[in-house]
């Protein structure tokens, strides 16, 4: 647990600088939201001291919208572009993100999976959270979708993503295709990013209630290597013996 949202965006960009020190090659799934502005701003800031070089890294984006290209100024191809991969030396061919303008998505989230299995799968995911409880795009449900599939987003998810889309939820595009919890889960390392007091309520769910599909990033808590890096806000209504860990 850190001070604060800066704090802990810092140490999640160390965390990654230092896998990156001892596995050049690392394969890296990357999430969006802007809880993760701050942490690929530090990453940036390693990365312009020499302490985060991506030369021969592999990157795999969890999720995009559906309908839009990757030069639509609200697809997460543009928020990775500004906040990343025009700003580090990432080689254009190394980075993915699903096709959310492809025409055939049932082959497209196929080519998404088999793209990430023959780069060796991720060594480590990065995960945001929504108010919810999603990671990447898996809506709180029944029942989960385990690889990368097409998702019907939530309305409060449109609502959240509005300031990718001048702020109108109803232009923010009703699906999106993204990476499965098993797909997420079979990263080498799990680590989720939560700051700021909006993420207390959904935080202390997911770290301490039932783990269930009802609240998606409480699956998380089934992998073997997961840590939460948090700010105080965010871990503010855990049980100590949670926050201690
Ligand atoms: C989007 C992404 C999620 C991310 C969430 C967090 O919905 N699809 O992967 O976890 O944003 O958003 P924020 O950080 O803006 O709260």
């Amino acid at each position: 647990m850190t001070s604060n949202a800066n704090a802990a965006a810092k140490l999640a960009a160390r965390i990654v600088a230092a896998l990156l020190a001892r596995t050049p090659r690392l394969v890296l799934g990357l999430p969006t939201g802007r809880t993760t502005i701050p942490f690929y701003r530090s990453l940036v800031a390693l990365h312009q001291r020499g302490e985060a070089d991506f030369a021969q890294a592999t990157t795999f984006n969890l999720d995009e919208f559906a309908g839009v290209d990757a030069s639509h100024p609200g697809s997460y191809h543009a928020y990775m572009r500004a906040h990343l991969f025009d700003r580090v030396n990432l080689a254009p061919e190394r980075i993915h993100l699903p096709r959310g303008d492809a025409r055939d998505w049932r082959a497209e989230i196929a080519r998404y999976e088999r793209t990430l299995a023959d780069a060796g799968g991720m060594d480590v995911v990065v995960l945001g959270i929504g108010r919810n409880g999603h990671v990447g795009f898996n809506e709180p449900a029944e029942r989960l979708d385990a690889r990368t599939h097409r998702v019907k987003l939530h309305a409060a998810s449109r609502r959240a993503n509005a300031y990718l889309f001048g702020r109108r939820t109803r232009a923010v595009p009703a699906y999106a295709i993204s990476m499965g919890l098993a797909t997420i889960l079979d990263a080498r390392l799990v680590l989720l990013l939560a700051t700021g007091p909006d993420k207390a309520r959904i935080v202390a769910r997911a770290l301490a209630g039932p783990i269930t599909t009802r609240v998606p990033a409480s699956l998380v808590r089934l992998h073997p290597a997961g840590v939460a890096v948090l700010d105080r806000a965010a871990a503010a209504r855990l049980p100590a013996n949670v926050t201690a860990q």
